[in-house]
């Protein structure tokens, strides 16, 4: 589904449904033999989801025909399953690393089924601030009020679409810009044109006092590099149709159709140039840092993004 300037969406549709791709890699790792994190709540989105493309991505069963003419599709799969137990690990770690030296808000930006305010031990008095698209804010609330799971903090659902004024919304719902707070953008950017990606960041240097931190999935330098792409969408384009084969029923969405393909300053760049310690780290060496390192016939089909953590020092 093409890209438009207002675009919504359900939980199973166009941006919606990479959430649920994302939950579908969290449950995968969940249930492997050594996790490196738990998210006992990515199957019970999955469950509510019920049948989709998403179910997929991570499948530890791939059909055999599949496996036949894609024999290196069980390696990507793997690899993308430990590339986001990685980012997972490394977000939840930003937030206990915050909030164990004080920050009491923490807000996440494009939340999808992230379920940190429900599973993280959060300091007594903290507040976070969920910011997603109305549709898959209300999925994940109904989906775990049913569940009988309770918010470990105050979690504060802020129904926006990021690129309208979010902010104001945000202190509607009781976010105090004067306090230190964490943030974090996780699976974001390549949803966002690159003059929203500017705003978002302008709009969170004024909303952060010093000693606030930030945490950003940022794409890499190879995002844009067209031989990169050209392997990727054939890869993609080639899993597709040998989906299709197997069901034709289901219409697999091309996940990169939904991403803005567009020059961005570099993340750490901008922080540092606005007054931010910051640290950053390629993908495969935050998967190494983990021991999920990527074996070299899958590492450039792992997302070559940089994890970005700034801590605010100046005004
Ligand atoms: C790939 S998912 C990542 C979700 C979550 N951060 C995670 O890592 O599990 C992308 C999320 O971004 C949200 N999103 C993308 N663009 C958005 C926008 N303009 N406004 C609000 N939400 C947006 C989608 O609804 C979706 O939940």
């Amino acid at each position: 589904m093409a890209r438009t300037d207002n675009d919504s969406w359900e939980i199973t549709e166009s941006v919606g449904a990479t959430a649920l791709g994302v939950a579908a890699s969290r449950a995968a790792e969940t249930e492997s033999e050594n996790p490196l994190i738990r998210d006992p709540f990515a199957r019970v989105f999955l469950d509510a989801a019920g049948d989709g493309v998403w179910n997929w991505f991570s499948a530890p069963k791939l059909p055999p025909e599949l496996l036949e003419s894609e024999p290196d599709l069980a390696l990507q799969q793997k690899s993308m399953v430990n590339y986001m137990a990685s980012r997972t690990a490394f977000f939840d770690s930003f937030f206990l690393d915050a909030t164990t030296a004080g920050a009491r808000q923490a807000v996440i930006l494009a939340a999808g089924l992230d379920s940190r305010s429900w599973r993280l031990p959060w300091p007594d008095g903290t507040t976070v601030y969920e910011l997603d698209q109305p549709r898959v804010l209300d999925f994940k609330a109904a989906t775990l009020a049913e569940h009988g799971a309770q918010p470990a903090c105050n979690r504060v659902a802020v129904p926006v679409y990021l690129r309208h004024d979010w902010p104001a919304a945000l202190r509607q719902a009781g976010f105090d810009p004067g306090a230190p707070s964490a943030w974090s953008a996780e699976g974001l950017m390549p949803y966002l044109p690159a003059a929203s990606q500017e705003l978002l960041f302008e709009r969170v240097q004024a909303l952060t006092a010093i000693g606030s931190r930030v945490a950003v999935e940022a794409l890499g330098p190879n995002f844009l590099d067209p031989e990169f792409r050209a392997k990727r969408r054939a890869r993609m384009d080639r899993v597709r149709a040998l989906l299709a084969d197997t069901d034709p029923q289901r219409e697999v969405p091309s996940t990169d159709e939904l991403w803005y393909f567009e020059e961005r300053e570099d993340v750490g760049d901008w922080f540092g140039r606005h007054g931010w310690d910051v640290t950053v780290t390629p993908s495969l060496e935050l998967m190494a840092g983990y021991g999920r390192k990527a074996p070299e016939q899958a590492a450039d089909q792992v997302p070559g993004n940089l994890f970005v953590a700034a801590q605010r020092t100046k005004a």
